[in-house]
């Protein structure tokens, strides 16, 4: 039964990696003016792409079949379709808080996958997510830290070609 659950939300978690590389990659293409911002969100890119390979490595030790992945990778559940849109908008203030409730999203996520992984008897799982967790919480960290300063940046640009344009 535990087994159950913890095999459907190791596939979740794959799923909601790929689709966490997909939009962290259109984000960082829009960001010229944010190099900070761009940089963490680069950062962040490689570590989702090694979170994705550790889930995969997790899932084929435990006998779980992992062909049919990649149909799945592109069904986007609707939390993250309306993400996904906030995040291809122009403006990095959406970027912001669609990644903020992204990474809560994984943070809460994994917590599950970590409780199911323990019921299950199952320690290599748990280390895994856990390395994953970390992560995940240092992004939401660094993203819920640098949201105000990333606003007041994008508004006083915005203010300043407001200025630009009545002239
Ligand atoms: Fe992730």
């Amino acid at each position: 039964m535990e087994a159950h659950y913890l095999e459907n939300w190791l596939r979740d978690a794959h799923a909601m990696e790929k689709q966490a590389e997909d939009m962290l990659k259109s984000q960082a293409k829009r960001l010229e003016h944010y190099p900070e911002l761009r940089a963490r969100i680069d950062q962040h890119l490689h570590e989702t792409e090694h979170q994705a390979e550790k889930l995969e490595r997790v899932m084929h030790d435990l006998g779980i079949d992992t062909s049919a992945m990649k149909d799945l990778g592109g069904k986007l559940s609707a939390f993250g379709q309306a993400l996904g849109g906030m995040m291809a908008g122009d403006e990095v203030v959406k970027g912001g808080i669609a990644s903020y409730a992204f990474e809560c999203f994984e943070i809460a996520s994994y917590r599950a996958l970590i409780a199911a992984a323990e019921k299950a008897n199952q320690p290599q799982v748990v280390q895994v997510c856990q390395e994953i967790l970390q992560e995940e919480q240092a992004m939401a960290d660094w993203l819920s830290q640098h949201l105000d300063d990333t606003t007041q940046a994008f508004l006083a640009r915005a203010e300043n070609d407001d200025l630009k344009a009545k002239r």
